[in-house]
């Protein structure tokens, strides 16, 4: 017989029902300093902002990290550009270093595109023709990802530079779905592999974003208002909001 058996065997009933009480508000005592969160308001199944990323309350939580890298590498963006959907990017962060700029855009419709195409298949493009492309948030949307990264080498001029960003931990497009499709979610690992098939791996960095703070709030639709100073800039490996990677074309 156990210890534990004999004390069951002698003590009556109410000893043994204020011993499990006891018991069981000591282990909630511990979990408290063991980090045991209260999940509070965010008990919810679906998001503060349901309809966008944040936008609504301020930046976005993606932007903050997207625009940090292009401020980082701005004097990347000169001469000819291309950019995609709008040229914002290119003016904001080339500013007078650059000479023109394309805009590509996957469908028809959009009043700023210079160039419908299909970044996979390439048509429309010219091969060697651009100093800097700012490859924003675009790879999350093509299937055929090894064509897309070949087609961007192809059309850099030599010494170019592509400053690229992808998602890490992000919901759903839901507008882009619609049109091309979202298809990935990205790592570090496998940007760095992807683009180190084409591209010399002397010539490729990667650079990820993120915290798991800053990975709640952008999923729930929080803005970098909702957070504190400092809050988006702690970075933890494991939890990568955004992926950037800047190549440069031998
Ligand atoms: C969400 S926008 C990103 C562009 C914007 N500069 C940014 O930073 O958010 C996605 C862009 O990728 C383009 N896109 C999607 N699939 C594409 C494809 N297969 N080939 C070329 N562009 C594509 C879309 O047409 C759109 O212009």
């Amino acid at each position: 017989m156990t210890a534990r058996d004999t004390l069951k065997s002698i003590l009556p009933a109410s000893a043994r029902r204020w011993l499990r009480s006891w018991q069981l508000a000591s282990e909630r005592f511990l979990r408290r300093f063991q980090g045991e969160a209260n999940l509070g308001s965010l008990r919810r199944i679906v998001p503060v902002s349901p309809s966008d990323f944040g936008g609504n309350r301020g930046q976005c939580i993606d932007r903050y990290y997207i625009e940090k890298f292009l401020t980082e590498h701005a004097a990347d963006v000169r001469g000819r550009v291309l950019d995609f959907a709008d040229d914002t990017y290119a003016r904001r962060f080339g500013g007078n270093r650059i000479t023109s700029v394309d805009v590509l855009h996957a469908t028809e419709g959009n009043p700023q595109a210079t160039i419908v195409a299909d970044l996979a298949q390439g048509e429309n493009l010219p091969t060697e023709s651009y100093d800097c492309i700012l490859c924003t948030q675009v790879l999350l949307l093509i299937y055929d990802l090894r064509a897309a990264v070949r087609t961007l080498h192809r059309i850099l001029k030599p010494g170019g530079v592509v400053l690229v960003t992808v998602p890490g931990i992000q919901k759903i497009t839901r507008g882009d779905m619609q049109v091309t499709g979202d298809y990935w979610r990205f790592t570090d690992a496998s940007m760095r592999r992807l683009f180190e098939e084409i591209f010399p791996k002397e010539n490729v960095q990667v650079q990820a974003f993120g915290n798991v703070l800053a990975a709640v709030a952008f999923l729930h639709g929080f803005a970098v208002e909702d957070l504190r100073p400092g809050d988006l800039d702690f970075h933890d490996p494991d939890f990568q909001v955004s992926i950037a990677l800047r190549a440069v074309k031998a």
